[in-house]
């Protein structure tokens, strides 16, 4: 069973899908990121994948939600079934989603590789927001390097 099952029941379940900014193509671009991020520093694409689809799907609004990290984290419990992870890989794609609005770099869980692919799978998308990525909220190096490609951050690539 691949994500397309999950995927489907979040399409039925929920509304947030149809969000310009936290719906179905801002899920792409995460899933984009956070898969090839996972897997150039060894963490697992597949919880990334899990987690592209998931992280946002529960959002109540556009705005002020702080709790729809932990409610996309209860949510995949309750469709655990339609995972098809290995529990100690669902474990991980919990921590992710309930944790992906407020984790820090300085948080300890950010050196797992799969959760920072996560977070900065999703980071790494702030330009749908009018916003640039800062290299300082970003947890691998290999995030923070292609937040350096912004334009808004290229003096950081030229040292200047
Ligand atoms: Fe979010
Ligand atoms: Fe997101």
């Amino acid at each position: 069973m691949s994500v397309v099952a999950l995927f489907a029941k979040i399409i039925e379940d929920t509304d947030m899908w149809y969000s310009e900014f936290h719906g179905t193509s801002h899920w792409m671009r995460v899933r984009d990121n956070a898969m090839c991020l996972a897997s150039e520093t060894n963490g697992d694409a597949q919880v990334a994948e899990y987690f592209s689809v998931l992280h946002d799907c529960m959002r109540e609004n556009e705005g002020d939600d702080p709790e729809h990290g932990p409610r996309a984290a209860k949510y995949a419990e309750e469709h655990r079934s339609l995972i098809n992870l290995t529990n100690r890989q669902f474990l991980l794609l919990q921590r992710a989603c309930a944790g992906h609005t407020f984790a820090r770099p300085d948080d300890k869980a950010g050196i797992d590789p799969t959760l920072a692919a996560c977070w900065d799978g999703d980071r790494l998308d702030i330009g749908r927001v009018g916003l640039t990525p800062d290299p300082r909220y970003l947890f691998s190096d290999q995030a923070k390097r292609r937040a350096e490609y912004f334009p808004e951050n290229e003096s950081h690539r030229y040292g200047t």
